[in-house]
């Protein structure tokens, strides 16, 4: 590590929800969208201006350090899933006390969240593996268990390997991304191949893609892309990189898309009754996944 890199704080945000409600922020819900007649109709659009330094830092950090190198070797490391068994509950509790130990008093909890998520799609009406998904669906946050920085779990995830979409935000901090240097990855398909479907894509390391991996033998593929995508906003809100996805990868996007507002709009600062919900949810966790899985 070189000194400039030691002067840097590790972590810039001040809890990692707070890349979520950055997210939320830039994707306001429609009824918050600036109508025609509104007197900023583009106060939403440049949201960059007033983003928090923490924040912009923290995107710094993540698109400078997200290489092709560094997804392999974090693929290489937590992949083999060989360093703990847990069940999803255990996981759920040891990200509560992990993620929430600042302001426990101003902001929701990560159970709360996933509680939020995971009530508003069972009140939509969908099936079980829909409802569950909102459950889990961030807890590959764990990666923090391991001392992972925030930039290595959260943050909008994209390819690499190929030339970064300019609709990422806050893209010029890619000019410091060593990737740039390297010609073959800054083509418009890099090492993949038009169409070739995004299983055969690296993006940016973090918690969708390292939770899809521990629970890809137990749920339906629509739940997986769900949980594998719901970062990628370059793709689901923006369009970008159609050309890396096959027919398959369209129709599950339908899914990622259906579930992004459940994520985005349900917090609310009613608290849900964990206890009262509890037993509903642990029957559902047994339902589909075994007593512990492999971290
Ligand atoms: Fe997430
Ligand atoms: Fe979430």
């Amino acid at each position: 590590m070189s000194p400039a890199d030691n002067e840097l704080p590790l972590d810039p945000l001040e809890d990692l929800d707070e890349w979520d409600d950055d997210v939320r922020r830039r994707y306001p819900p429609p009824t918050e969208q600036p109508t025609a007649g509104d007197k900023r109709p583009e106060g939403f659009r440049d949201y960059t201006a007033d983003t928090r330094p923490g924040v912009k830092e923290f995107y710094r950090l993540n698109h400078v350090r997200q290489t092709v190198d560094f997804v392999k070797s974090k693929r290489a490391e937590y992949l083999p899933l060989a360093r703990r068994r847990m069940g999803i509950w255990e996981a759920m509790q040891q990200l509560e006390a992990l993620v929430d130990d600042s302001d426990p008093d101003t902001d929701l909890s990560q159970i709360q969240h996933a509680l939020q998520t995971a009530e508003a799609i069972r009140q939509g009406g969908h099936p079980k593996w829909f409802i569950l998904t909102g459950l889990i669906h961030d807890l590959g946050k764990v990666l923090c268990l391991d001392g992972e920085p925030q930039w290595a779990v959260v943050g909008d995830t994209f390819p690499v390997g190929c030339r970064f979409s300019e609709s990422i935000v806050f893209h010029e901090f890619f000019a410091d991304n060593p990737d740039v240097q390297m010609g073959e990855y800054q083509t418009r398909l890099g090492i993949y191949e038009e169409g070739g479907g995004l299983d055969r894509v690296m993006l940016s390391w973090g918690h969708d893609e390292y939770l899809y991996h521990v629970v890809r033998d137990y749920l339906p593929e629509e739940a997986l892309a769900m949980i594998r995508y719901h970062s990628f906003y370059p793709a689901h809100r923006e369009g970008a990189y159609q050309y890396l996805m096959n027919d398959h990868d369209r129709e599950m996007f339908r899914w990622v898309r259906k579930f992004n507002p459940y994520d985005l709009y349900t917090k609310s600062h009613a608290p849900p009754d964990v206890e009262a919900l509890r037993p509903f949810y642990e029957d559902l966790v047994h339902e589909f996944f075994p007593p512990t899985l492999a971290w």
